[in-house]
């Protein structure tokens, strides 16, 4: 097992009408001010941002609003939000919303907190030193950013979609009422489920560490997010099933299942950020169009943690050889994919990519990562290019 830090220092509000709990606990963290930040509007229409400004007036905290975080948040809100909280005098940033409205926030407070361009941090040019503090409510259950440190924004200039990893943007609290999921339509669940099974998945794909407390509890979570995603597709009300898949979220990009692994793969993440700059795709069915090939394409270099996900996760019956199994696992987690209604390769995903698109995704995700990339098997330009071809 290889050594870790593991540091989750957000506080986890859980559970039916917690959302009126916004108030205390901003005052908790010691909020003042508060930019309340959300995304296209579908908190207006569920109504809740109107229980949460209502909670935050007879407490009487100060609020100023900003809307517009997009799917695939962008550079030029960070700026404006950044912009907005200097003029207002805001100390405290509240996220209502998905992955979009927190990672967008989360840039906001890098900006706010750290003089120069907020997008250095995201080029990789300079390192957070502070951010301003963050609370969210979730409304999604995705990307686990309610725990997680990082934000991915994406630079209208080129297209260009990065992370940003900093334990200073990890919130303070977050919210998480799996009743105010149930608006999502299908298809955004779908992807949600998709997105928590990856953030586990692109850890227990690695070449480095023996860590079998990690691995029982990434296997436990993959089949209960499975489980609980096709219980969604016939009964998206059911608020158990709702629940679980929550808590899976968090939990699957907050650390835990990467502790005493070598950092995990990340590959299919990157291959999709690309996607999701040039296409403006849904993150989760991004991931679920190019897994498969990627899968196939790095299975020979990381075959006992194929053949054991395969087993321990898919159910595949240990009949054959190693290969064979780990191929079966993957068409098994392909099959939930289709009973999920995610994509399994580009054309459904609805992209008609070219050879020039496919040269620059692969060029831009290898400058990215300084050349190469992955741990269940190293991949270079080439072999993200590959990759894309394959999932076409
Ligand atoms: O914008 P609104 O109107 O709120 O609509 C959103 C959006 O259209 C809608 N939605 C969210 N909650 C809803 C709802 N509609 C009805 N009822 C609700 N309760 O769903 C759509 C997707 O929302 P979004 O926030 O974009 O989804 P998600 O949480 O999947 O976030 C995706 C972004 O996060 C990044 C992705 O790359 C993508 O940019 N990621 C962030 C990570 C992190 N910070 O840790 C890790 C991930 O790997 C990921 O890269
Ligand atoms: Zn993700």
């Amino acid at each position: 097992m290889f050594d870790f830090h593991y540091f989750t220092p957000t506080k986890v509000i859980f559970g039916k009408n917690t959302e009126l709990q916004t108030a205390a606990l901003i005052r908790e963290f010691g909020g003042k001010k508060v930019l309340i930040h959300y995304g296209g509007g579908s908190v207006i229409r569920s109504g809740l941002l109107k229980r949460v400004t209502d909670n935050l007036e007879e407490a009487g905290i100060d609020y100023v609003t900003l809307g517009g975080a997009v799917p695939n948040p962008r550079l030029g809100l960070v700026y404006e939000g950044i912009e907005l909280c200097k003029k207002e005098g805001v100390d405290f940033l509240l996220a209502v919303g998905g992955g979009s409205a927190i990672d967008s926030a989360k840039a906001i407070g890098y900006g706010v907190a750290n003089e120069g361009d907020v997008w250095d941090f995201y080029d990789y040019k300079r390192k957070v030193t502070g951010c301003l503090p963050l609370g969210v409510i979730l409304t999604i259950a995705a990307t686990g950013s309610e725990m997680s440190n990082s934000s991915v924004i994406t630079k209208e200039d080129g297209l260009i979609k990065r992370g940003c990893s900093s334990d200073f943007g990890r919130p303070r609290f977050a919210i998480m009422n799996p009743e105010l999921t149930m608006t999502l339509p299908d298809y955004q669940t779908a992807c949600g489920c998709t997105d928590i099974m990856m953030h586990t998945m692109e850890r227990y794909f690695t070449n480095g560490g023996n860590m079998e407390i990690t691995d029982a509890i990434a296997e436990g979570l993959l089949r209960i997010v499975m489980k609980n995603a096709e219980i969604l597709v016939k009964d998206p009300k059911n608020y158990d099933a709702r629940a679980e898949v929550m808590w899976a979220g968090s939990l699957s990009h907050n650390g835990l299942t990467g502790c005493g692994s070598d950092g995990g793969d990340w590959m299919t993440h990157k291959l999709e950020h690309e996607l999701g700059g040039l296409y403006d795709v849904a993150h989760g069915a991004g991931l679920a169009a190019v897994w498969g090939s990627w899968a196939r394409y790095v299975c020979d270099s990381c075959l006992p943690r194929f053949k054991r996900f395969a087993v321990h996760v898919m159910g595949v019956e240990e009949k054959g050889s190693d290969k064979e199994i780990a191929l079966k696992g993957i068409e098994a987690l392909e099959d939930f994919f289709r009973r999920i209604k995610m994509p399994t390769n580009l054309r459904e995903l609805g992209v008609t990519t070219s050879e020039e698109d496919m040269k620059t995704m692969a060029h831009k995700c290898a400058a990215g990562l300084g050349g190469s990339g992955g741990s269940a098997k190293v991949l270079h330009e080439e072999d993200m290019l590959a990759i894309y071809k394959a999932s076409l």
